[in-house]
């Protein structure tokens, strides 16, 4: 697979009859097998591009080009369980039962920790239970590539350095393709092979990172000097 790859997309919203560009010019490679991270604050269009990128919204400029791409999941901010189904049953809801292979739902269950609840009902897991079972329901449904919108952000912080752990973790076994947004540097740090500064809809900046370790110490001086810059892209300092 090549990934997907964006060329010179823009969006438009009409609000009010005035006409607002939310992206502009984005020209942008989502490579295969990667953790691409989408960073910039609140209101400069990373659910727009998210949105754009999984076809759920229409756009009148440029090209999304995604032809290896079959199958894409989607990771909401809020979890978006079914409170009257099961954990198991929340997972494989979206599959036709004839193609639900037990136990690969099993394996997902487990890559996700939550072995021992997969009979429990949403309202009797904590919000990291909850987020998790949304990642094993994107991955129940087998995809190539995986949108997450800032999926952590509800968690308290000790919960969401697990979670993003455990990510980490299921990216090393799986080896997916994930687009992943957030407005946290320090997560986008933390995840990122690619990570792409977006500021009022256009492409400020974008870095690579190597590093083989796939657990990072944000306190080594590569990424606080990654971070000082990010933020200067940031104008946060
Ligand atoms: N459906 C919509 N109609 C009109 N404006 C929208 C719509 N969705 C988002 N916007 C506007 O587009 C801009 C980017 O929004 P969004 O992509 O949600 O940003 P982010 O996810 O980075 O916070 C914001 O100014 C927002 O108000
Ligand atoms: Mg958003």
């Amino acid at each position: 697979m090549d990934g997907i790859k964006l060329v010179n997309v823009g969006k438009i919203y009409t609000v009010e009859k005035e006409q607002v560009k939310v992206l502009d010019g984005i020209d942008l490679n989502l490579p295969a097998n990667k953790i691409t991270v989408i960073l910039g604050r609140s209101g400069c269009g990373k659910t727009t591009l998210l949105r754009l990128v999984a076809g759920l919204e229409t756009f009148e400029q440029g090209e999304i080009e995604a032809n290896d791409v079959k199958r894409k999941a989607y990771v909401f901010q809020e979890d978006r369980l079914m409170p009257w189904l099961t954990v198991r049953k929340n997972i494989t809801f979206g599959l036709k039962d004839k193609v639900i292979n037990h136990q690969k739902i099993d394996e997902i269950i487990e890559m996700v920790g939550l072995e021992k609840f997969h009979s429990a009902y949403p309202r009797q897991l904590s919000g990291g239970m909850k987020q998790r079972a949304s990642i094993a329901r994107a991955f129940a449904y087998d995809p190539d590539f995986i949108m997450m919108d800032e999926p952590f952000s509800a968690l308290d912080f000790f919960t969401r350095e697990q979670m993003q752990k455990e990510l980490l973790n299921i990216h090393q076994k799986t080896r997916c393709s994930i687009l992943f947004v957030t407005h946290s540097i320090d997560e986008a740090l933390m995840l990122g092979d690619k990570i792409v500064v977006l500021e009022k809809g256009i492409i400020k900046s974008e870095y690579e990172i190597e590093e083989k370790n796939h657990e990072r110490d944000l306190l080594d001086n590569k990424f606080l000097n990654l971070k000082k810059q990010i933020m200067n892209d940031l104008k946060v300092i």
